[in-house]
């Protein structure tokens, strides 16, 4: 594949996305000298840019690290130069012929061109585009690649459409939806922690795992997506995607191999075996401003593009089960929020605690809190650890729990790459192992559509919390009712 040309059209060049992540990791795949030898960047929106000027926008999304070498300009300088813009209308198949047409003027030096297509465009036009672009600007000797990316859908109902709509354009073998958080450094190591490495397998279920918490928490609101957000809300937004799928990679069985089929075979078993969600296991909240110190936070509502009086939750905490024979009875706790006091993403598994404990009477906390956590903490400070109790040093024998720590700072002195390089890269190479399939979402749904469907009959008003706390404190009962506590430093101070 690698002798023939390819081009990658970004769909919504102008938009924050494309600015943001696709622009900089197409330039960091270049750099890194993964690209093919013959490649080209489009840019496709509806405003009129000439070349140049969309070379101006992207070279200021681009940045050369301190650790890249000298030659980061001159590279970035090729990079712009195969960079190129066409206007057009989103639903337009002659506007993507015109679009074709200028890119086999760059593919023609090779016999075979491949051609990606990024749709950073926004869901309620990713049928139309599908569309006019799979007709007008297809490869014609090559393959041709879709990259969609959330939301699919906002129920069951509205995903199905969008489904059979995308399956009337595009076969499934070249749709490549993304979740951006599988492209992320930890959850691509969470496979290679559980199957390449003896010890943690065997304890990988009911038998020794108390619960299994999955965190993410932003110290930032929603402030300037508002429009957005307040039609999809928490669940939708970061529990129905995100967290899931951290949670059916975590809980899946061995995969037959590392093929994608294998992987997302396993991955959609975990979610067919999921109970429906009980609502008295849905905890949901909404931040509010806070004025502390002279420092004003504004609160959700506050926000102009909100509609007044929203009850759409910016937080949400939930437990799931898994009805299958390694995870029956475990609570799988997830706990998403915005504007919260701080920004983690990380999974902590909770283990049971010693049966019959010989140093009980010696440990400096109670049994709960000395039971073994291992923390995959996938952003920030990437690392894993493993609490454990040791003695302390010295004469006498007090416990003390402390870290088996993993720090990658500390551990791998290199610069991790963004989700976006390693999923763009993928599907330049064809790999969809961290890719979502059709049936996982509709998995998904199928879980949480009855549950937003409650959250509407019931007119469920959220808890508000303040901007930059911990969150409502009706987490807090969700955990308790089942035993547990919370690990996250949002909960404990630490
Ligand atoms: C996106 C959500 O999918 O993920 C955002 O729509 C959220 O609301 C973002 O802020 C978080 O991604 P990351 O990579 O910054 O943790």
């Amino acid at each position: 594949w690698h002798h023939n040309a390819l081009s990658v059209v970004v769909v919504g060049a102008s938009g924050d996305l494309a600015k943001k992540k696709i622009f900089p990791a197409l330039f960091a795949i270049f750099y890194e000298g993964m690209m093919p030898k013959h490649f080209n960047i489009y840019g496709f929106a509806r405003s009129n840019m000439s070349d140049d000027e969309f070379r101006d926008l992207i070279a200021a999304s681009l940045t050369c690290r301190v650790d890249q070498k000298e030659d980061c300009g001159d590279k970035m300088e090729y990079f712009l130069d195969r960079c190129f813009y066409q206007p057009g209308q989103y639903g337009s198949e002659e506007d993507f012929k015109k679009l074709s047409d200028r890119m086999t003027e760059t593919e023609q030096h090779q016999n075979k061109a491949d051609r990606v297509f990024y749709l950073s465009i926004p869901p309620s036009i990713f049928t139309q585009v599908a569309g006019a672009a799979s007709k007008g600007a297809s490869s014609p000797s090559g393959w041709t690649r879709v990259i969609v990316e959330k939301p699919f859908g906002k129920d069951t109902e509205s995903f199905n459409k969008l489904s059979a709509d995308l399956y009337q354009h595009l076969s499934e073998e070249q749709m490549y939806r993304i979740d951006h958080y599988l492209g992320k450094e930890l959850i691509e190591n969470l496979t290679v922690l559980r199957f390449a490495n003896l010890v943690f397998e065997p304890l990988w279920s009911r038998q020794f795992i108390r619960n299994v918490q999955v965190i993410f928490s932003e110290n930032f609101g929603t402030e300037g997506r508002g429009g957005y957000f307040d039609s999809y809300g928490i669940i939708r937004d970061v529990l129905q995607n995100h967290l899931l799928q951290i949670v059916s990679l975590f809980a899946m069985e061995t995969p037959t191999s590392l093929a994608a089929e294998d992987i997302r075979d396993e991955k959609v078993k975990v979610l067919r075996n999921m109970l429906p969600i009980n609502m008295d296991d849905v905890v949901i909240g909404q931040y509010k401003g806070r004025n502390k110190h002279g420092v004003k936070k504004p609160g959700y509502l506050d926000d102009k593009t909100v509609p007044a009086g929203s009850r759409c939750p910016t937080f949400c905490a939930m437990a799931m089960f898994i009805n299958n024979s390694r995870w029956d009875g475990v609570p799988f706790l997830l706990k998403a929020g915005k504007a919260l006091k701080s920004r983690t993403a990380e999974i902590r598994v909770q283990f049971r605690h010693v049966p019959g404990n010989l140093y009980s009477a010696k440990l400096n906390q109670d049994l709960d809190r000395a039971a073994n956590e291992l923390v995959i903490k996938i952003q920030p400070d990437e690392g894993i650890y493993l609490k454990i109790n040791n003695k302390l040093p010295g004469l006498g024998l007090t416990l003390d729990q402390t870290k088996l720590d993993l720090s990658y700072s500390s551990r791998y002195k290199t610069h991790l790459p963004d989700a976006y390089e390693r999923l763009i890269l993928d599907v330049i190479n064809g790999d969809k192992r961290l890719f979502i399939r059709n049936d996982e979402l509709e998995a998904a749904w199928k879980l949480f559509t009855p549950v937003l469907q409650e959250i509407e009959n019931r007119e469920m008003k959220p808890e508000l919390y303040p901007y930059g706390s911990r969150g409502p404190v009706g987490a807090h009962y969700l955990a308790a009712k089942y035993g547990v506590r919370w690990g996250d430093a949002l909960a404990n101070d630490i």
